[in-house]
């Protein structure tokens, strides 16, 4: 009888443990297809003069954008995240130095990354905010270039981006961002300035960056990563409603907030965003506001 139960319980597992492993031979074989596949669309250049006002512009959006915390200060690059279950996953160095972006990486090239989300060949770059940058206005996009192209080039070479199976996986259930490419409405014109004047507009514009943790809707929601807290609700029905745009501020400046919580730079940006302007935030705020 024992015998009997022992083998059984041991053909069971055996299929299930066949079946997982099929089930992962298919997500990777998925996964890899999507890495390979090469897109191909118009090229597009943008004016980026090398004028003063442009380059600071192009500078503070950097910081406020997050290239900085993914790409270095210095935008040498560097790796992320390095584990067996999540792989190795590296940031691009983006100067011009040893192991940085080709001589003949063109402004064309800088707006394929950043509108498209595809390299050089045209294949996917995984993991890179593309489906964000898309939403830039032509005139900040050019901003961005600008300053990248005019940092001091670092010799930094880096180690290859390797996928592990939980990002596989997860990537295969759209719980992560590995092909923004594939989220991205290409044929959407840029739109070639945004509004300056404080207020919801100008804060919905910054909210994309927002939105990749908080939810297109700002509400919130489930950890962004195994091993992170979920994300709260920024829209007047979550602890925001009940702050003033003072208390924002000082929220997003301090990573303090109101009720006393320290929030960890690790979870939420708030190294970045400290970098925001007065401004920028107030219209944030605003539109946070104008969320039910
Ligand atoms: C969440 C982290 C993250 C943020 C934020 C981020 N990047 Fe990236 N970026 C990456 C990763 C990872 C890659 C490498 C993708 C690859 O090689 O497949 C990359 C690649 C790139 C590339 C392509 C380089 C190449 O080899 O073709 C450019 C250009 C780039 N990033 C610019 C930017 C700019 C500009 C910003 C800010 C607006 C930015 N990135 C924000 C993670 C990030
Ligand atoms: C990388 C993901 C990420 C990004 C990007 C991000 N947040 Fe957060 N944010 C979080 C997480 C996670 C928490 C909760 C942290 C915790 O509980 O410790 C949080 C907390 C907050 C809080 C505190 C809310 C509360 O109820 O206490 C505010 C306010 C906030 N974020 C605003 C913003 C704004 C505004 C932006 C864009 C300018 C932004 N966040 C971008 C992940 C993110």
């Amino acid at each position: 009888m024992i015998k009997k139960i022992l083998k059984w319980t041991g053909i069971v597992l055996g299929s299930v443990i066949l079946l997982l492993c099929l089930a992962y031979f298919y997500v990777s074989h998925n996964i890899g297809q999507r890495m390979e596949k090469k897109y191909t669309f118009a090229p597009e250049s943008l004016d980026v003069s090398q004028d003063q006002a442009l380059l600071s512009r192009g500078k503070h959006l950097v910081a406020i954008k997050g290239c900085t915390d993914c790409h270095g200060t210095d935008l040498s690059g560097k790796v992320l995240v390095e584990d067996g279950a999540l792989g190795r996953l590296v940031a691009a160095n983006l100067t011009k130095g040893q192991g940085g972006l080709p001589a003949n990486y063109t402004t064309t090239d800088w707006v394929k990354a950043l509108r498209h989300g595809v390299d050089k060949n045209g294949q996917a770059l995984l993991f890179m905010p593309s489906h964000e940058t898309t939403l830039l206005s032509a005139q900040d996009m050019a901003a961005i270039i600008a300053y990248c192209q005019s940092v001091e080039p670092v010799n930094k070479p880096l180690p290859a981006i390797e996928v592990g199976p939980v990002v596989k996986v997860m990537a295969y259930l759209d719980k992560m961002p590995l092909f923004p490419v594939e989220k991205i409405d290409h044929g959407k014109p840029m739109v070639t300035q945004v509004d300056t004047v404080e207020g919801v507009a100008m804060g919905k514009y910054l909210a994309v960056a927002c939105s990749g943790c908080h939810g297109n809707n700002l509400k919130g929601g489930d950890p962004v990563a195994p091993g992170y807290p979920p994300v709260p609700n920024i829209t007047q029905a979550g602890h925001v409603g009940k702050w003033t745009q003072a208390q924002f501020i000082q929220t997003l400046r301090t990573g303090k907030t109101p009720e006393g919580k320290q929030l960890s730079n690790d979870n939420m940006p708030w190294k970045m965003t400290a970098q925001y302007t007065d401004k920028e935030l107030a219209s944030i705020y605003k539109y946070c506001q104008s969320i039910q």
